[in-house]
C-alpha cells in the first residue's frame, strides 16, 4: 500500500509510539484486504467501551495511548447510564472502571456521548459519499445505506487508529465496485414500525454479508430502516443494502439484473413475533430518535407500567427532550442513556425480556443470557401495562 511521507514518517515512529501503533494497524488491514492508499475520513464512532465486552485488557490498552484524535470522533454505548447507573442496579466496583474507560477515551479528545445513533446527534459526523470509520454495526448500516456515506465495519482498536490518523484504508465498501447489490429481496405485504426489524432478522440470516436490494409494497421512514439495517446486520452481516426508490444510492441500480432472486412473504414475519411474560421490556435498540420518544410518550400517557420498562436513547435526545422524558418516565418507566440491554450486564438479572427490535431480539438469549420475545411497539407497551 502506497504511504506518503507523512505517513512513512508516523509509521516510523515520527510523532510517538500511539500514532506509529495506529498506523502499524491501518497499514496491516490495508494490506491484508487489497487497499491502494489511506484515505481521509470524516468521523469515526469508536466501539470497545462496555466494560463488560472489553475487560482490563481493554481498559488498560486505551489507558496506555496518548495522543489526540484528527477527526470528530465518538463512542458506542457503555455498559451503564453514566449518571443513573445505580437506578439500572449496577454495582460500584463496575461503575469505577466504567468510568476510567470513558475518561481514557476523553483524554485522546473522543466526544464521549456513547451512543450507537451518532447520525441522531449531528449531521456534521456524516453525508452522501464521505469516508468514516464507523464501528458498531447498526450506525455502519444506516450510515452505508440511508446516508449513503461509506465505511467499512470497524473494530473498537480500528476505529481508533482511523480517529487519530484521520484516515483510513481505501479497501471494502469506501470502493463504488463493492456497493453494488447482489441480491434481489421482494417483500410481499405491507409493513410497519417493528416488522422492519422482523423483516431484517429473516433476511440477514438468507444473505449473510452480501448487499441486499430491496423491493418493498410499502415505504419505510428513517427510523424503519434503522431497525431493518441493525437485524439484517445481527443475523447476518449485512452493512450495506438498498431499498428501491428509497435509499439514496437505489436509482443507480434501477437497470441492474439479479443473479438471485428471493421472496419473503408476510407470514414469515409475522412468525417472529411471540408472546410471553416478559419481566422486562426494553426499547431502543438501536437508540430511539425524537419520533419514537414521541409515540412512546403518547403510548403511556395518563398510565403506569406494571413491569420494569426501559428506553435506550443517547444523552443528547434525552437532554433536548426533557418534556418528552418526563411524560415517559411519569409512568414508571424509566429512559436510560448511553448504553442499551444489550450491552449493559444491568440485564442480565431479568430471565425474559420484551423488545420491539430484531437486532435485540436476536442478541438478548446469546449476550445476556435472557429469554427474548418480539413484539410490536404496541404490543411491549401493552405487555408493559399488564398486571
Ligand atoms: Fe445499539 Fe445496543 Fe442495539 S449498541 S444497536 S442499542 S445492541
Amino acid at each position: 500500500m502506497y504511504l506518503t511521507p507523512e505517513e512513512e514518517k508516523i509509521i516510523n515512529g515520527g510523532r510517538g509510539a500511539t500514532y506509529q501503533k495506529a498506523m502499524e494497524i491501518l497499514t496491516a488491514l490495508g494490506d491484508i484486504y487489497g487497499a491502494d492508499r489511506l484515505i481521509p475520513i470524516r468521523s469515526a464512532q469508536i466501539a470497545g467501551v462496555s466494560y463488560k465486552t472489553i475487560g482490563e485488557a481493554g481498559l488498560e490498552w486505551i489507558s496506555d495511548l496518548k495522543g489526540k484524535v484528527a477527526v470528530p470522533s465518538i463512542l458506542n454505548p457503555a455498559g451503564m447510564d453514566m449518571e443513573c447507573w445505580q437506578e439500572m442496579g449496577i454495582d460500584r466496583a463496575f461503575a469505577q472502571k466504567q468510568g476510567e474507560i470513558i475518561r481514557a477515551y476523553e483524554s485522546l479528545g473522543v466526544r464521549t456521548e456513547c451512543t450507537c445513533t451518532p447520525y441522531h446527534i449531528s449531521d456534521n459526523l456524516a453525508g452522501f459519499g464521505d469516508h468514516l470509520a464507523w464501528s458498531e454495526s447498526s450506525a455502519v448500516s444506516y450510515a452505508n445505506s440511508v446516508i449513503g456515506a461509506r465505511t467499512n465495519r470497524e473494530g473498537g482498536p480500528s476505529a481508533l487508529s482511523a480517529a487519530l490518523i484521520g484516515k483510513t484504508a481505501n479497501y471494502g465498501f469506501h470502493l463504488d465496485d463493492n456497493r453494488v447489490p447482489t441480491v434481489l429481496i421482494k417483500v410481499e405485504g405491507k409493513l410497519r414500525d417493528s416488522d422492519y426489524g422482523a423483516l431484517g432478522y429473516i433476511a440477514g440470516e438468507m444473505v449473510g454479508d452480501r448487499v441486499p436490494y430491496f423491493k418493498l409494497e410499502s415505504t419505510p421512514s428513517k427510523d424503519e430502516l434503522k431497525y431493518l439495517g441493525a437485524a439484517m446486520a445481527a443475523s447476518g452481516a449485512v452493512a450495506l443494502y438498498h431499498v428501491e426508490g428509497v435509499t439514496p444510492e437505489s436509482g443507480k441500480y434501477k437497470n441492474w439484473v439479479p443473479d438471485e432472486s428471493i421472496t419473503i412473504e408476510e407470514k414469515q414475519m409475522k412468525d417472529v413475533y411471540s408472546s410471553g411474560e416478559p419481566d422486562l421490556i426494553a426499547f431502543g435498540c438501536p437508540h430511539s430518535s425524537v419520533p419514537e420518544l414521541e409515540k412512546l410518550a403518547q403510548l403511556l400517557d395518563g398510565k403506569t407500567v406494571k413491569r420494569e420498562t426501559w428506553i435506550c436513547t443517547s444523552r443528547f435526545v434525552r437532554d433536548k427532550n426533557p418534556e418528552l422524558v418526563r411524560r415517559i418516565e411519569k409512568s414508571g418507566a424509566k429512559v436510560f442513556c448511553d448504553t442499551c440491554m444489550v450491552v449493559s450486564p444491568a440485564s442480565e438479572r431479568f430471565s425474559c425480556m420484551m423488545v420491539n427490535s430484531g437486532k435485540a431480539h436476536k442478541y438478548v438469549p446469546n449476550l445476556c443470557g435472557v429469554k427474548s420475545i418480539m413484539g410490536s411497539t404496541e404490543a411491549c407497551i401493552e405487555a408493559a401495562l399488564r398486571e
